[in-house]
């Protein structure tokens, strides 16, 4: 006999907390969520018209310890508990003049906003999380934190997300006693306004049109949001409930090429 998923309750009941929900892949997320039943919040420092209607908008400016506090208070108070953290908010520019080109403090910018932003974020919801019946954590990081060849402009970006793995990795087993389950999603090239624009303005400089970007992606396509945020809702769902510590890449097949 088989039966069937219906996947339009299945996180009824849940409370999620998606950062850079007011755009891009944030707001696929946090609408196929809310789709899925669950209420959620998104933070960003400002909403806008991709910013999903149903959910509850907390602005900070993640970088920072204050704003952290300001969106885990906010979330909280909004949700009042937590059972879901997506840690999305992330990018960076690149410098075509390569890994040697990047100033120190945009460094210190770009690990602020793809790796303590989530350290920080994660620590402060914890409580809340230890009191979920099934809390799920999703960091979000990006083929770069593999990539050797052709990552030189994005060092800094790389080397973020690939320490975001590693933290999330060894997280995953901390965890993992308090039912806690933490896994990562790798997106490859997306198309949002923010890379869409970063990959014009990138490739303008190094005179690299934006399409030689997809013969690394053997399904010859840009990967859409809704194809990450379908990962991400697996991930955090009941179907997910003996996936932890592992890295999920949707990409189109980019790093198995
Ligand atoms: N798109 C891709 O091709 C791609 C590929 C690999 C990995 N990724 C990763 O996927 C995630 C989302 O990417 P995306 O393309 O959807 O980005 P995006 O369209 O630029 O959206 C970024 C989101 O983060 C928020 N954000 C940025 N800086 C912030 C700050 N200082 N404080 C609080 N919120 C901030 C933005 O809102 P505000 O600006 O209003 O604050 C926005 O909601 C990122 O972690 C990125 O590294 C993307």
């Amino acid at each position: 006999m088989s039966s069937k998923l219906d996947l339009s309750k299945e996180l009824l009941g849940r409370r999620a907390l998606v950062t850079g929900g007011s755009r891009g892949i944030g707001a696929a997320i946090a609408q196929r969520l809310l789709d899925a039943g669950a209420k959620v919040v998104v933070s960003a420092r400002s909403r806008n018209e991709e910013t999903p209607a149903g959910a509850t908008f907390v602005s900070g400016d993640i970088r920072t310890p204050e704003g952290v506090k300001a969106i885990a208070s906010g979330a909280l108070a909004a949700l009042g508990g937590l059972d879901i953290l997506v840690n999305n908010a992330g990018g960076s520019n690149g410098f075509p003049a390569g890994a040697a080109s990047i100033p120190d403090e945009e460094w210190q910018d770009v690990f602020a906003l793809n790796l303590f932003s989530s350290v920080r974020l994660t620590q402060a919801v914890l409580p809340a999380l230890r009191e979920s019946k099934a809390a799920a954590v999703v960091n979000i990081s990006s083929t770069a934190a593999t990539m050797g060849a052709g990552a030189g402009p994005f060092a800094h970006y790389s080397a973020a997300k690939a320490a975001l793995d590693a933290y999330s990795r060894v997280l995953a087993v901390d965890l993992a006693p308090s039912n806690i389950r933490v896994n990562v999603v790798t997106p490859g090239p997306v198309s949002t306004v923010g890379s869409d624009t970063l990959r014009k303005t990138f490739g303008d400089a190094m005179g690299m049109p934006a399409e030689a970007w997809l013969q690394a992606v053997p399904l010859g396509r840009w990967g859409t949001t809704d194809d990450v945020a379908e990962v991400v809702a697996l991930l955090v769902s009941e179907r997910g409930k003996w996936l932890t510590g592992v890295n999920y890449r949707v990409d189109g097949g980019m790093t198995a090429r």
